[in-house]
């Protein structure tokens, strides 16, 4: 079974797949942390950001990248490395949209995904996960919110991870990252046609948890 949850940064998707993950006993497959990985990779390289525009050099970067996943810990590893918390990053967030836009970099993180979820029971989040990853997923959400409500749960994220930033730099990233995101030419972040869309910005993460577990639940019982 294959559930997908799409939405923009900030929209609850994260802590609400994950919750919705281990009420179900079901897989978590957090697909922006994969972009994330990447993105920290190429900035510890000695390089320019001018780099990324470069085919020979993301085909290199690819080559040499391995990502892994934890799902009893729910913890990322490149080249072998614990990288959950660096990830995090306001230097990875505020490059990521970037990495996440070049065509290689999706084409070879699809696969992996894919390859991830064959088989098994999977909560996977993204942008792109119900749109292209898994149009025939089983069941599709769509979580959003308004920006200002994102923006203030990502930065009270990052002040308690002990990021000095301001409220108005977090909801200028997101909104930027939004821009980002929805307007670049592969895979752009979009609600799917069949995809339910869920509201979060006064809904507590019990409620989004279950909304979305008694979607599955039922969808489970009808076999649609
Ligand atoms: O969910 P997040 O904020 O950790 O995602 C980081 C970035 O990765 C985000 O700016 C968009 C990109 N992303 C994507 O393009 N496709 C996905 N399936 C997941 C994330």
């Amino acid at each position: 079974m294959i559930i997908a949850i799409d939405g923009p940064a900030g929209s609850g998707k994260s802590t609400t797949a994950k919750k919705v993950a281990a009420q179900l006993n079901l897989m978590h497959l957090d697909t922006g942390a994969m972009y994330r990985a990447v993105a920290l990779h190429i900035l510890n390289q000695d390089m320019t950001k001018s780099h990324i525009h470069d085919h020979g050099f993301i085909t290199q970067i690819l080559d040499k990248i391995e990502i892994e996943f934890s799902s009893e810990t729910n913890k990322i590893f490149l080249n072998g490395k614990d990288v959950s918390v660096e990830i995090r990053e306001n230097r990875v967030s505020e490059f990521v949209s970037e990495v996440s836009a070049i065509s290689l970099v999706r084409e070879r993180m699809v696969l992996l995904q894919r390859e991830i979820a064959a088989g098994s029971n999977v909560v996977l989040e993204g942008r792109d996960i119900g749109t292209r990853v898994f149009p025939n997923a089983d069941v599709k959400v769509y979580l959003n919110a308004d920006v200002n409500e994102r923006g203030q749960r990502r930065f009270k994220e990052l002040v308690k991870r002990g990021e000095e930033i301001t409220l108005d730099e977090v909801i200028q990233d997101i909104e930027l990252r939004d821009l980002k995101d929805s307007s670049r030419e592969h895979s752009p972040l979009e609600k799917a046609k069949d995809a339910i869309e869920i509201d979060t910005t006064k809904l507590s993460i019990d409620a989004q948890v279950n909304e979305i577990v008694s979607l599955i639940q039922t969808n489970n019982k009808t076999g649609v």
